[in-house]
Order: C-alpha cells, then sequence, then structure tokens
C-alpha cells in the first residue's frame, strides 16, 4: 500500500474548537491534523490531511487522492447525510475507506443517521471524538498495508 493515508474533512470541520464544543470538543482541526501525523508516522506513514467547506472540492480531493494515497478517511460532515458525489467518487477509489464522525450521529437527530458513505466503507467509527481519527488510522495500517 502507499506510504500516505488520505484524511478527508467536510463542511465546517475547519471551526473545531469552537464550534458546538460540547459536541465535538475543544481540539481544533490543526490538533487533529497532529493527531493524524503522529499515528500515521508510528507505522511509517504520512498523511495528506485537507478540509473542503465546497462538495466539488472534496470530489476532486478523492480524485486525486486515487493515484496518491493507499487509503482514506473521511469526516464528510454534513455532506455524510447528503452527497450521492461524494459516495460515487469514493466509490472509484481502490483502497480502503474509512468513515469517522466525532460525536455519536446515532444519539442524534434522526437525518444524521443516514449515510451515503457507510455501506460503502471498510468501517465505521462514531462518537469518539478525535480519537476515532486515529482508531481509522490504526485499522488501515494493521488491516491493509
Ligand atoms: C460530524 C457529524 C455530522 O452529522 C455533522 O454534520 C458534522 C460533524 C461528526 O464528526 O460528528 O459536521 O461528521
Amino acid at each position: 500500500m502507499s506510504g500516505t493515508i488520505g484524511i478527508l474533512n467536510g463542511p465546517n470541520l475547519n471551526l473545531l474548537g469552537t464550534r458546538e464544543p460540547e459536541l465535538y470538543g475543544h481540539e481544533t482541526l490543526a490538533d487533529v491534523e497532529k493527531l493524524c501525523r503522529d499515528a500515521a508516522a508510528a507505522h511509517g506513514f504520512d498523511v495528506d490531511f485537507r478540509q473542503s467547506n465546497h462538495e466539488g472540492v472534496l470530489v476532486d480531493a478523492v480524485h486525486e487522492m486515487r493515484e496518491t494515497v493507499g487509503g482514506i478517511v473521511v469526516n464528510a460532515g454534513a455532506y455524510t447525510h447528503t452527497s450521492i458525489a461524494l459516495r460515487d467518487a469514493l466509490l472509484t477509489f481502490p483502497g480502503p475507506v474509512v468513515e469517522v464522525h466525532l460525536s455519536n450521529v446515532f444519539a442524534r437527530e434522526e437525518f444524521r443517521h443516514h449515510s451515503y458513505l457507510s455501506d460503502i466503507a471498510a468501517a465505521v467509527i462514531v462518537g469518539c471524538g478525535p480519537l476515532g481519527y486515529r482508531f481509522a488510522i490504526d485499522l488501515i495500517t494493521a488491516r491493509w498495508s
């Protein structure tokens, strides 16, 4: 597997740390990026860490990552519940995709219970906060590298 893991973050995740901290915690996206870099480095991997508020930018990122990364960790934010385009893009990715959500989406509003990504993901990790990203990286490196 490629020595790089792609980490894709969707809309509003740039506001982590100040956005609804009772739900998402006080750690910023920069903290999450550092956690991911450290977790990947522990297994000898690099990360390509991205965030966008725009659906098409996330789709383009998946297209790029088809050529450059071995696995993808995706927290698509609200696009999880709406985006067939992101689902279709991820379906073209040949490696494992692990879906992560900081919060336990199943303990929240009903519209968050449906994901366009879960049934095409190799694994889904919810409700673990930023640690979920680490678990996803550990899983990808342990199972597919
Ligand atoms: C989220 C859950 C989504 O429902 C929400 O729209 C987000 C964050 C999470 O990490 O818990 O933006 O993906």
